[in-house]
């Protein structure tokens, strides 16, 4: 683990002790800024960065969200970072990876103490129907035709306390909230991370050898939209209305609608309760 300067919000050096057993595991380096954790951190795994690498930034300038949105974020009121993870076995066997990593995200919230913590397929935190951050998953087979490997940037953006100004938050289709408003005390900024870094490796370990599926009852059981009447809309048009009955074991959305289950795949859709 290496830090390039104290002033850093999070210490590297502070993250061992934290990690436990999962410590080896991981190897963080702190940025002061960079323009998209995930940018950096894929131009990094083209280079043959070890799976497990993680990047934090304090400031982002040009962070991202899911559908080509901005993720905008201030240091001191949010945590913002990227891991990556080499697969074995290929880019096929990773669908449903970014519904994986919510199911981590909200146990290790669950773990600081925080609850009623949900997730709105494919990749918002929320809670209540506000959300309380975002994950970004993006995908890279391995350049060499005879490995069958693949990777995966995953980046996480949590909102810790709301910032001065809501439009500090950039454009986003939910209210915002933060992790301060859900707890009495805020988990002091090491202490989240690294609990987040123990439950990815252990997500991370179970996606690896089975796919989604062996994760599958977990997220419905987080899901905030389980077994609810919702509209998908794509364009700002409906295109199906149904009872949501949770994601089938490649992480598409599955719709009870009149005619039959219906699955709904990512990509430009977004879902309202009736
Ligand atoms: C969303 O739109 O909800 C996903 C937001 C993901 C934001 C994180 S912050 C760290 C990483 N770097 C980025 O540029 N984006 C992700």
């Amino acid at each position: 683990m290496s830090s390039d300067s104290t002033s850093l919000l999070i210490d590297p050096v502070r993250l061992p002790g934290l990690l436990g057993e999962a410590s080896g595991r991981f190897n963080v380096v702190s940025l002061e800024e960079c323009a998209s954790t995930n940018t950096l951190l894929m131009q990094q795994a083209g280079e043959g960065a070890p799976s497990g690498t993680v990047l934090v930034a304090d400031r982002q300038t040009a962070g991202r969200g899911s559908r080509g949105r901005h993720w905008v974020a201030s240091p001191e009121s949010s945590l913002t970072f990227s891991l990556l993870w080499r697969f074995p076995g290929g880019f096929d066997r990773l669908s449903g990876l970014s519904l994986a990593v919510g199911v981590a995200v909200v146990q290790a919230l669950e773990a600081c103490g925080a609850s009623g913590v949900t997730l709105k397929w494919p990749n918002d935190i929320l809670h209540g129907s506000a959300k309380l951050g975002g994950i970004l998953v993006e995908l890279q087979a391995d350049p060499d035709p005879e490995s069958e490997a693949a990777l995966a940037v995953i980046g996480i953006g949590l909102n810790l306390r709301m910032p001065a100004s809501i439009a500090d938050l950039g454009a986003c289709a939910l209210l915002p909230t933060s992790l301060d408003r859900i707890l009495s005390a805020l988990p002091e900024r090491h202490t989240l991370f690294a609990c987040l870094l123990v439950e990815l490796a252990q997500v991370l370990d179970r996606f690896s050898v089975g796919g989604f599926e062996v994760l599958r009852e977990q997220w419905h059981a987080c899901h905030a939209w389980q077994n609810r009447q919702v509209s998908v809309l794509r364009d700002g048009r409906v295109e199906k209305q149904g009872r949501c009955a949770g994601a089938d074991v490649d992480g598409a959305l599955l719709i009870e609608t009149a005619d039959g289950l219906e699955r709904c795949l990512s990509g430009d859709v977004s879902l309202r309760p009736l």
